[in-house]
């Protein structure tokens, strides 16, 4: 393994803030098109299934070049290939990153044999479950939380054209038993299939649904528990010890937020059949490849994050908008929550010092265009720069394409609007039909203004598939393992969860008996209320 130094110990970084005081903070993306009719393309990249346009953010092939220098001091090169051949990189838990060996060809990467053995039995399993009339499986109910629910939650409904038109999936996470309650009502025992998703089948919350379900179709008249309920899980014993019989395994190598290319991914793969899979893992493979062997100026995942990077430490800017301009993926920004967040918000290097600068930015957003109904007058017009990622997808999967124009057009309005802003005098000499009558022109053409230089990234699919969909995904992957390569951070450990953890089981029995001895006011205070 590498010993690199991390990002601001580099010579590449304080070139970069040289760079930015000079050029980087009145930077104006107005005029850099001006100034460059061949922006575009010199800013516009392939990698397999998606196309980037980065060409509407604040950077120059000056800034760009600073960048690769950067993560050329930074080791990310040493340290990406120490991922894929299976070093320990994960070095807080002495473990290996292996979430590309999940999608490799068979023979191709470590631990080879172990991934087809449970691929092909799982997808050997998910061909009886899909034949309805036999299997009588109508509903598939996934009791997981974290990356033991967000990736399947996240992936069936984006792929919701190649699902089985049989089939029901349900996604139960929360403790809260408002989540599981409504799900249960809608269910008949017979027709269920429970998955009990946890990596380490100790979860407070998925065992607490899981022992709610089971006791559920007991009550209900279920009889056969082994047809009705498998897991997916490293605790191939503690499902044992539940009662499952039928169990898909996987590695403590594979990390809960990278998961659901492994046995996770079970829900997908019954929605979505075992040739569908394939080609999920397939397009994702085909951008592990890209991101492995492509030369850094041309890899959209290292560029991605160390615009990152950039915009984080040298412009300050805090959090990243997902506008995903096609509703299956109305999920994604929850799923890249997890990824970027529980993997890159850390605050210590991987030597324990603690940072002298920010990592994982705010990570938020919803559809288009329903955002553009709720925030994006932020976006537009508040006093915080917030980089925003739109996804277009050419070719829709429903036949009323002139829907599909109108959302392709918004979503193209919004990131040239950011960027084109709107100038007092342009405001001033506009009709506004719904303005004051007695309101002074100036003030209200500053109301009206627009400061534009708001900078966007445009990623565009041909149409969402399971290839493209999995190319996308590790896209993200990929480029939060780039920034937390450049930040020095161990992005593949999450002890951030621990504490709360912790905290909740020492309260749960305090609850039911009222005890507060040495807790703070606030927490005894709250506590007292809830008995009350
Ligand atoms: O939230 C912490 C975490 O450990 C996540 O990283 C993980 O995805 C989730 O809990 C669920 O854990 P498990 O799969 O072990 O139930």
């Amino acid at each position: 393994m590498t010993n690199s130094p991390r990002g601001d110990q580099t010579e590449a970084w304080a070139a970069l803030k040289g760079h930015y005081e000079a050029h980087g903070r009145d930077f104006d993306v107005r005029e850099a098109f001006a100034r460059d009719p061949g922006r575009f393309e010199a800013m516009s990249f392939e990698a397999p299934e998606v196309f980037a346009d980065l060409s509407k953010n604040l950077v120059d092939t000056a800034t760009l070049h600073f960048l690769l220098d950067l993560a050329r001091e930074c080791g990310v090169e040493a340290r990406r290939a120490a991922m894929f051949a299976g070093e320990p990189i994960n070095t807080t838990e002495g473990r290996a990153v292996l979430h590309t060996a999940l999608r490799a060809p068979r023979g191709t990467a470590p631990f080879s044999d172990e991934v087809y053995g449970v691929l092909d039995a799982m997808l050997a399993y998910v061909e009886t479950v899909r034949e309805t009339a036999q299997s009588g499986i109508r509903h598939v109910v996934n009791i997981g939380i974290g990356g033991s629910d967000l990736g399947p939650q996240m992936v069936v409904p984006a792929l919701d054209a190649f699902v089985h038109p049989g089939m029901t999936f349900h996604f139960v996470s929360n403790v809260d038993g408002h989540d599981i309650t409504p799900v249960l009502r809608r269910l008949k025992p017979e027709e269920t299939l429970f998955i009990v998703a946890s990596k380490t089948f100790t979860t407070q919350e998925t065992m607490a649904n899981a022992h709610a379900a089971k006791a559920w179709f007991t009550a209900n008249g279920g009889t056969d528990t082994a047809k009705h309920f498998v897991a997916t899980t490293t605790n191939v014993k503690a499902a044992a010890e539940f009662g499952i019989t039928t169990t898909f395994g996987f590695w403590d190598w594979v990390g809960g937020r990278y998961s659901l290319w492994s046995a996770i991914g079970l829900p997908i793969a019954l929605a979505i059949g075992a040739e569908h899979f394939r080609a999920l893992l397939a397009g994702a493979h085909a951008m592990d490849q890209h991101f492995r062997d492509t030369p850094a100026p041309k890899n959209l995942p290292l560029l991605l994050g160390l615009i990152d990077v950039w915009y984080r430490n040298f412009h300050g800017f805090t959090s990243r908008s997902m506008a995903p301009y096609h509703q299956g993926l109305k999920r994604l920004p929850a799923y890249l929550q997890q990824l970027e967040m529980e993997s890159n918000g850390k605050r210590v290097a991987l030597d324990g010092t603690t940072l002298a600068y920010g990592t994982s930015p705010v990570v938020w957003g919803e559809p288009g265009t329903n955002g553009q109904h709720a925030y994006f007058q932020m976006l537009h017009q508040g006093t915080d720069v917030i980089p925003v990622e739109f996804i277009l997808v050419k070719h829709p999967t429903h036949s009323l394409t002139d829907l599909h124009a109108k959302l392709l057009s918004n979503g193209l309005a919004q990131a040239q609007a950011l960027m084109t802003g709107k100038t007092t005098d342009e405001a001033a000499k506009e009709k506004a039909p719904t303005a004051s009558k007695d309101i002074d022109p100036w003030v209200l053409a500053k109301h009206r203004t627009f400061p534009g230089n708001r900078p966007s990234t445009t990623l565009m699919l041909e149409m969402l598939t399971p290839h493209s969909l999995g190319a996308l995904i590790a896209l993200y992957e990929h480029r939060v393992f780039t920034s937390g390569a450049v930040w020095g951070i161990n992005s593949f450990d999450q002890w951030g969860v621990e504490l709360g953890k912790a905290m909740a089981s020492d309260l749960l029995p305090r609850l039911a008996s009222g005890d507060v001895q040495g807790l703070d006011a606030s927490t005894a205070g709250l506590l007292q209320r809830l008995r009350a």
